[in-house]
């Protein structure tokens, strides 16, 4: 992969990369579809899926994540992008060097997900140095994770731009996840709780009744049977700091329901 991506380099290509774990769905599609805008019809654009091991802290949920390579190829396919790459493994069997961020990777995911954000950032800087790509396309819906990849390329001068597009949901507003397909009829409807959440947030900011916002929402949240929430967090969209819930400000929260952790975010 590296030496055809340093041909390209040298040929002047514009290389666009889209990492993913695979199990594609429509929020993929719509950072396939960005990435080509960002490359140009002769530029290359580059899905990698790697389930990447590193930044699993739950050995059953690395176990049970989907992994249907053939339907991947073909969406793959279907958008027009150049190469899939798919490596076996990426990481020697005595590999001791890793990325820490130290800043905005320590809260909601970060604290809930011990080792999640370190396995990240060390497997896209491996990405980027085998893709070379001039620019890098992460979505909106892994908000924390888009702001870490930013400061991580910032701090070590990588040379892509990060790219950050919007997130895509079903019609009643759950946002597209690998991970949706673990849900049972009941537990589907119920995973609407999460972005009705965000919806209410967003209304009640612009009423101003905000005491004991985040103490309402989770209790609206967990008024479905299966759904237990792991967190609510108001926080500046730059330095991912926790504050008062206002116009501006951004939630996130993820939620249990069933045994399927679910996350979401949105601008208030
Ligand atoms: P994965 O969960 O496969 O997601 C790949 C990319 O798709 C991420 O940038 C994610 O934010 C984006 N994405 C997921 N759901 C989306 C949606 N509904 N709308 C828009 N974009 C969506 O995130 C990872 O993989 C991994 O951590 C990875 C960055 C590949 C490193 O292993």
């Amino acid at each position: 992969m590296q030496r055809q991506a340093q041909r390209w380099q040298r040929d002047g290509v514009r290389i666009v990369l889209v990492p993913t774990m695979g199990a594609l769905h429509a929020g993929h599609a719509s950072l396939i579809r960005r990435a080509r805008k960002a490359a140009g019809k002769n530029g290359i654009v580059v899905v990698s899926i790697y389930v990447n091991p590193t930044q699993f802290n739950d050995a059953k949920d690395l176990r049970a994540y989907p992994r249907p390579m053939a339907a991947d190829k073909k969406l793959c396919r279907a958008e027009g992008v150049d190469v899939v790459f798919a490596p076996k493994s990426l990481y020697e069997k005595d590999a001791s060097t890793v990325i820490d961020e130290t800043a905005v990777s320590l809260g909601m995911e970060g604290e809930s997900r011990s080792g999640h954000f370190q396995g990240v950032a060390t497997v896209v800087v491996k990405l980027c140095n085998l893709v070379q790509p001039t620019a890098a396309i992460f979505g909106e819906k892994d908000w924390q994770q888009a702001a870490l990849i930013r400061r991580v390329a910032r701090d070590l001068n990588l040379p892509a731009r990060i790219i950050v597009a919007p997130t895509m949901r079903e019609a009643d507003g759950l946002a597209c996840s690998s991970r949706n397909v673990h849900l049972n009829k009941s537990e589907r409807q119920q995973a609407t709780a999460l972005w009705q959440a965000i919806a209410t947030a967003r209304a009640t900011v612009r009423k101003g009744a905000l005491r004991g916002l985040k103490r309402r929402l989770i209790l609206s949240i967990e008024n479905q049977p299966a759904a237990q929430v792991d967190y609510v967090e108001f926080f500046d969209e730059q330095t991912m700091q926790p504050v008062n819930p206002k116009k501006g400000t951004r939630m996130a929260l993820a939620v249990y329901v069933g045994k399927t952790r679910l996350i979401d975010n949105g601008r208030l």
